[in-house]
């Protein structure tokens, strides 16, 4: 019993972390809606939100000057990549409330109310939630554009003039770890 234990515990610690697993399949996102103001535009995270086309994220991360977020899936939820030991997780409210929420939390920080965890997949190279592309909506922070889950709401939150997008995945063999603002 005693041997057990100890033979076990660097395996469980090693699994718990989740980063062995996760480094070999991390990749960035690339917004595709050709003729729209989004397209070819990069997804950021910044203030607990996703973006593209921020100027600037003002994450603390190993490659400052990359601008790009860095993604992982595990087991259905989505993860922003950092070397560290606080994990960025990313959540949905598709509630009446969020309208196709996306945000994501930091540390041990609670799911938010209403909202989801699992649901990620990647599709002929598209990341997409429960089955759906995502929702990219003009006039955000920075001039930036926001990113929303489809909650059937073509227009979630009050915004104007947004576009159904097929978010692409880049996959990257030398991900940039950041630590994102909340
Ligand atoms: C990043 O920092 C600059 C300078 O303080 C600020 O103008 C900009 O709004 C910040 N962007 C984000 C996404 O926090």
């Amino acid at each position: 019993m005693q041997l057990k234990n100890i033979i076990l515990t660097p395996l469980v610690a090693a699994t718990a972390s989740g980063f062995p697993a996760a480094q070999s399949n991390t990749f960035g996102l690339v917004a595709i809606h050709s003729g729209s103001g989004v397209q070819n535009s990069g997804f950021n995270a910044a203030k607990s939100s996703i973006f593209t086309g921020l100027p600037s994220q003002n994450a603390s991360c190993a490659r400052p000057k990359e601008q790009d977020a860095t993604f992982y899936i595990n087991d259905g939820a989505l993860y922003l990549y950092d070397q560290s030991a606080t994990p960025q997780e990313i959540f949905v409210d598709r509630s009446g409330m969020g309208q196709g929420k996306i945000g994501y939390t930091t540390g041990a920080q609670p799911t938010p109310k209403n909202s989801e965890r699992k649901g990620w997949a990647i599709k002929e190279d598209h990341i997409q939630f429960a089955g759906n592309d995502l929702i990219a909506c003009p006039n955000s922070i920075d001039g930036a554009w926001s990113i929303w889950a489809s909650a059937g709401v073509a227009n979630p939150a009050g915004n104007k003039d947004c576009v159904g997008i097929a978010a692409r995945v880049e996959k990257t063999s030398n991900p940039n770890g950041c630590l994102y603002t909340q």
